[in-house]
C-alpha cells in the first residue's frame, strides 16, 4: 500500500521519533562510510591500494566488523553500493549491523551540480526518483538517510540563491523519507575552505540553518523525527584554529538561534578537521555539571573517525587488526566526552 506522504500514520511517526533518538543519545554517535565511489576510489588509491569493489568492500568490512563498535557507534552511514554487498563469507552488510545493535543508514542524495546564475555554487541533487529509491533502501534494512548540502563561504557566497534552493531540496528529502519511514540526517554543510574568520563562518551558518528550518517546516517535515548533521563554527582552513572553547561557544550560539528545541540532536560532521581537534570541539560542547541543553550533541563524523584506520590498514590482510584499532581508538575518544544534554 502506498504511504501517504502528507499525513504518515501514527506508527511511521513513533518509529522515527525513536530512531532519531536512538542514533543521538547513549553517549555514542554516528559512523560515517558513505564516500562516493570516486572518493573512495581516490583514497585507495592514495594509501596504495587499488580501486576495486571488492577493495571498497574489504575497506568498509575491516571497519564495520570492528569488536565491540557498538559500544560507541548508534548508526553507521554506508554508501548505496555497501548497502548491497555483502561481507567476505556472504552476510548482507545490514544484516551484520542490525545484528549489532548499530543502525543501517544510507546516502541518498546523489551529488552536487552547477547551480546556474552562480559563481560556482552547487545544489545537491537526488530527488528524481527518490520516493522508490526509499523504499527500496527500507527493504534492504535502512532505517535513516543522509542528504548533504555544500555551501562556500566566499565574497558574497553562500548567495541566498545557493541557500535557497540547497534548503529546499533538504526538505524535499526529509518529507520524502518521513513518508518511508526513514530519519533524514540533514546535512547543509558550510565548507571550511577558505581564509575567513569564525564571524564568517557564524554568519553563513547562521543564514543556513535559518532557511533549512524555515523550509522544513513549511515543508510539514517532523523535526522530532529529524537529526541536524552540521559543521562546527570554525574559522577558514587556511587560517589557525579556533581554541574549543570559542568554538564551543559561536556554535552553541548559532545552533540556540536557529536550532527548535524539537530536534532531538544534533551530530557533527567532521569537515576534514585533524581528529584529535574535532574531539577536542566535540567535548567543548558539551553541557557541563548539571547544566541541560535542548538537544543532545553527537558525532557523525566520517574522515576524523576513518583517517587513521585508513592508513592503518593500507588495504593489508595482516594489518586488518591494526586498521580496527585505530577506528576503535577514534570512536572511544569521542563516545568518551560525550554527556547527556536533557
Ligand atoms: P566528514 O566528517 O569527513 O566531514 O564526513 C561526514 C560526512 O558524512 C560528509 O557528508
Amino acid at each position: 500500500m502506498p504511504v501517504s506522504i502528507l499525513a504518515p500514520g501514527a506508527d511511521v511517526r513513533d518509529g522515527v521519533h525513536d530512531v532519531a533518538g536512538r542514533l543521538v543519545s547513549g553517549r555514542r554517535g554516528i559512523l560515517a562510510v558513505d564516500e562516493s565511489i570516486p572518493t573512495m576510489n581516490a583514497r585507495l588509491a592514495a594509501v596504495g591500494v587499488e580501486p576495486t569493489a571488492d577493495n571498497r568492500r574489504d575497506y568498509r568490512e575491516m571497519l564495520l566488523s570492528a569488536p565491540s563498535l557498538e559500544h560507541g557507534v548508534s548508526g553507521a552511514i554506508l554508501n548505496p553500493e555497501t548497502l548491497g554487498q555483502t561481507t567476505a563469507d556472504g552476510t548482507p552488510f545490514a544484516d551484520l549491523l542490525a545484528a549489532r545493535g548499530i543502525l543501517v543508514g544510507v546516502k541518498v542524495d546523489t551529488g552536487t551540480s552547477l547551480l546556474p546564475r552562480t559563481a560556482g555554487e552547487t545544489v545537491t541533487e537526488g530527488l528524481d526518483g527518490l520516493g522508490e529509491r526509499l523504499a527500496g533502501y527500507a527493504a534492504a534494512g535502512a532505517r535513516f538517510a543522509k542528504w548533504r548540502a555544500v555551501l562556500r563561504v566566499g565574497p558574497r557566497r553562500p548567495t541566498a540563491r545557493a541557500v535557497t534552493a540547497n534548503a529546499h531540496a533538504l526538505a524535499r528529502y526529509a518529507s520524502l523519507c518521513q513518508a518511508h519511514g526513514i530519519v533524514p540526517v540533514v546535512e547543509p554543510e558550510v565548507l571550511m575552505d577558505g581564509d575567513h574568520g569564525v564571524a564568517r563562518c557564524a554568519l553563513a551558518t547562521s543564514g543556513v540553518l535559518r532557511e533549512v528550518f524555515r523550509q522544513l517546516t513549511a515543508a510539514g517535515v517532523d523535526l522530532a523525527g529529524t537529526v541536524l548533521k552540521p559543521n562546527f563554527v570554525v574559522p577558514g582552513s587556511r587560517v589557525p584554529a579556533a581554541p574549543p572553547a570559542e568554538v564551543a561557544a559561536v556554535t552553541r550560539e548559532v545552533l540556540g538561534a536557529h536550532v527548535p528545541p524539537t530536534v532531538p540532536g544534533v551530530a557533527f560532521l567532521s569537515g576534514g578537521l585533524p581528529p584529535e581537534l574535532a574531539t577536542a570541539y566535540l567535548a567543548a560542547l558539551q553541557p557541563s555539571g548539571a547544566e541541560r541543553l535542548p538537544w543532545q550533541l553527537t558525532f557523525s563524523f566520517g574522515r576524523a573517525l576513518v583517517d587513521p584506520a585508513l592508513t592503518a590498514w593500507a588495504g593489508r590482510r595482516d594489518r586488518w587488526a591494526d586498521g580496527q584499532r585505530a577506528l576503535l581508538h577514534r570512536v572511544e575518544a569521542n563516545a568518551g566526552v560525550l554527556r547527556p544534554a536533557l
